[in-house]
């Protein structure tokens, strides 16, 4: 059995679907295990684009099953959504995909409380969260007594527990948010339109657990797929500038129910370059011309929200530290042409903090703010590379930063991305 996992290495949009939809066809499974809506993959085929959320980035590979576990928090409005999006693209989607009866659903008042926490911090800081209800709906799973998942849809209490539920959240956010016209939910309603998902999603719906475990036995091929990138990891990353899961590769296992022995490789994706989305310390970003111009070049704006995504340097310390977290076994690096034009380089191999120089990442984010990236200047190689296919045609220039790449990180390249296209890929 081989269980390979994609990991982003940074904080998130490493542009795991591509490698994703590239290494479906080696697998026989593809496993989305944390996160939910707030993730966003491209993925392109040729003209075609395909822009998916929940549903792994294996979906467009025949043959292959694409599984959302538990771990996932699932909003059922938006994977219908996408479901109807690829079937009337011919996709087939009910033939390839599972969703886990143990997903935490999530509902209207977790998006509320979203907006409400996130525009009203206790530290004055915003997380520039996704709004799209993640942080509430783990709060509730963590919590146990308002939470529903999927499997709860199909209960006949459901209404009951709905109603009940609804009936908290409404006094719960009149006293977080303090509005004289509080927002109320009504149970009857949701609980009617929630059916109405239940009914849809339930030919997919099923223990996947289970179903994993049987397809480790039966020796089958699975790839995991990561959402977000490590340090965002609400243990492991920049707390609380983080997301609500492990995204990190400490969460496949956690997340799927598969255990951390079948996995048999680990593969580390990140950009030639750092973006940031959302609050939250970036000490080797780039607030200038440079910036803008990866921003442009990078199409760096969010899939799921839009916002401009904050640019900067490849920051070798961060990677080296989540590669390590993560248990990575070789690198993948994408987007190396956005890079192209630049004249000079840089690459941040160490920080100074409070005058010492430091080559652990930082546990505490203050620490983290007070971060100057100590940075190494590499020349460019000015050269269109979008239809370079191996690495020994890739430039001299490029070729050397990707070794220095590889050698700060500590771990071999084995993938480079020149460009969003499936043969845009440089795979030897
Ligand atoms: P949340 O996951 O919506 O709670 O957002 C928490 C933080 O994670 C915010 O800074 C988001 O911008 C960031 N985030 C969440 N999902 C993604 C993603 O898929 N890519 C990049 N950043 C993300």
């Amino acid at each position: 059995m081989a269980g390979t996992c994609i990991i982003g290495l940074q904080w998130g949009d490493e542009a795991k679907g591509k490698l994703v939809d590239l290494l479906a066809k080696e697998h026989d499974v593809v496993v989305r295990y944390q996160g939910g809506a707030n993730a966003g993959h491209t993925v392109v085929i040729g003209d075609e684009k395909y822009k998916l959320s929940l549903i792994p980035s294996g979906i467009l590979t025949p043959g292959v099953k694409s599984v959302v576990t538990g771990g996932v928090v699932l909003d059922p409005k938006t994977i219908l959504e996408e479901i109807d999006g690829l079937t009337s693209r011919a996709v087939a989607v009910e033939e390839r995909l599972l969703i886990s009866d143990r997903t935490h659903v999530i509902f209207p008042w977790h998006m509320a409380e979203d907006a409400v926490m996130d525009a009203n911090p206790a530290g004055g800081e915003s997380i520039g969260t996704t709004q799209r209800g993640i942080g509430p709906c783990y709060q509730d799973k963590v919590g146990r007594s308002y939470a529903i998942r999927l499997g709860d849809l199909y209960r006949d209490d459901f209404r009951q527990r709905i109603e009940s539920i609804a009936d908290v959240k409404t006094r719960t956010l009149a006293g977080l948010n303090g509005r004289a016209d509080p927002i109320t939910f009504d149970g009857a309603a949701i609980h009617q339109e929630y059916q109405a998902y239940a009914a849809r999603l339930k030919p997919l719906v099923c223990d996947t657990t289970a179903y994993l475990l049987d397809a480790v036995e039966d020796d089958k091929r699975i790839l995991f797929e990561g959402a977000q990138g490590a340090l965002l990891d609400i243990d492991h990353g920049t707390f609380p500038f983080v997301t609500s899961s492990n995204s990190s590769g400490v969460g496949v296992s956690g997340g799927s129910g598969v255990p951390g022995r079948w996995i048999t490789k680990v593969l580390g994706v990140a950009k030639a370059y750092s973006t940031r989305v959302g609050g939250g310390p970036f000490p080797t970003e780039l607030d200038n011309e440079i910036g803008q111009h990866i921003r442009d070049l990078g199409n760096e704006y969010g899939t799921v929200t839009n916002r401009p995504r904050r640019c900067g340097w490849f920051d070798a310390l961060a990677v080296r530290y989540t590669a390590r977290l993560s248990g990575v076994d070789a690198l993948a690096v994408m987007l190396l042409d956005v890079l192209s034009e630049l004249p000079q380089i840089k690459i941040c191999t160490a920080y100074e903090i409070d005058g010492k120089r430091v080559t652990n990442f930082p546990s505490h984010v203050d620490d983290l703010r007070k971060a100057v990236p100590v940075l190494e200047t590499l020349p460019g190689w000015q050269q269109d590379i979008t239809g370079v296919r191996r690495m020994k045609d890739l430039p001299t220039g490029a070729r050397a930063y990707l070794d220095r790449l590889s050698e700060l990180v500590g771990r071999p390249i084995e993938i480079v991305s020149v460009g969003p296209d499936r043969e845009q890929t440089i795979l030897e």
